[in-house]
């Protein structure tokens, strides 16, 4: 019970890492606002999850919606103890000249906009209540990058530094501001990122440039969190952690 009591709010918990995270903080006694723009997903992941979770639609990459999401998380669980700003995306791997600038633009909403929305709704409240923590995920992508996915690195590269930048600033009123880096995993994404179609020959290429023989899953990246957010690292911020089995070394 490693997180008994904390009131938490994990965005794009409707699949892959985010549900994850939502699992491994529900079984260690947290209360989870599972965030996400797939209303169904997210109904979907609170009902499995039980009576400490709480569903809740909302697009990250508005402001609107962002302030919205935790009216409604402090309303149901009485505050707001941990954030993970986890929603993501991006368009398939593809040559960068071919990216229009509607879909750079989408790229950095959900990715990057979004912490800044969560950003100016958190803070705040956590002046108010004495502090809080964020968790951000961004990528071995924004550290060492691969082709044709360089809007999408670049964008991961900002929530890394973002991170940082955020931790030395609130690090005054007692906010952590940590970022954990997975490798690739076997997500909704992932098609994303290798490129189409997700062949075993394919998906070998990739592994073949990460150390540890294998891809990141769900547990790993859900791991870090419990530890970044948990009290038993309350002198940890501004480090960006990666989960990558040595693919950045
Ligand atoms: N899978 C990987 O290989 C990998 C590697 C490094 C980092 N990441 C990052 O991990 C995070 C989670 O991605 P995933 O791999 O679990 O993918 P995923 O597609 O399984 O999950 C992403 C979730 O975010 C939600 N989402 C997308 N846009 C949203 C928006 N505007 N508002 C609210 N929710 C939105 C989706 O509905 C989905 O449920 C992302 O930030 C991604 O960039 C993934």
């Amino acid at each position: 019970m490693r997180l008994e009591g904390k009131r938490t709010l994990v965005t794009g918990a409707a699949s892959g890492f985010g549900k994850g995270i939502a699992e491994t903080y529900i079984r260690e006694g947290a209360k989870v606002a599972v965030v996400d723009l797939n209303e169904e997903g997210a109904k979907a992941v609170a009902r499995e999850l039980g009576e400490n979770a709480i569903a809740v639609t909302c697009d990250v990459s508005k402001g609107d919606q962002v302030q919205a999401a935790v009216d409604a998380t402090v309303e149901a669980f009485g505050g707001l103890d941990i954030v993970v700003n986890n929603a993501g995306w991006t368009n398939p791997n593809s040559p960068l000249m071919e990216t229009d600038e509607e879909t750079f633009r989408k790229i950095y909403d959900i990715n990057v906009v979004s912490i800044f929305h969560m950003t100016k709704v958190c803070v705040p409240l956590w002046r108010k209540s004495g502090g809080g923590v964020m968790l951000n995920i961004g990528s071995t992508a924004g550290i060492r990058p691969r082709p044709g996915l360089t809007w999408y690195n670049s964008s991961k590269g900002a929530v890394n530094l973002m991170s940082r930048s955020l931790a030395v600033e609130l690090a005054p009123d007692n906010i952590r501001v940590n970022c954990i880096a997975p490798v690739m995993g076997a997500t909704a994404l992932l098609e994303q990122f290798m490129g189409v179609p997700d062949t075993p020959e394919n998906r070998e290429k990739f592994i073949a440039t990460i150390p540890m023989g294998r891809m990141s899953q769900p547990r790993d990246i859900a791991n870090a969190a419990l530890y970044l957010g948990s009290d038993e690292a309350d002198f940890i911020t501004g480090v960006v952690l990666e989960v990558d089995g040595g693919r950045t070394v």
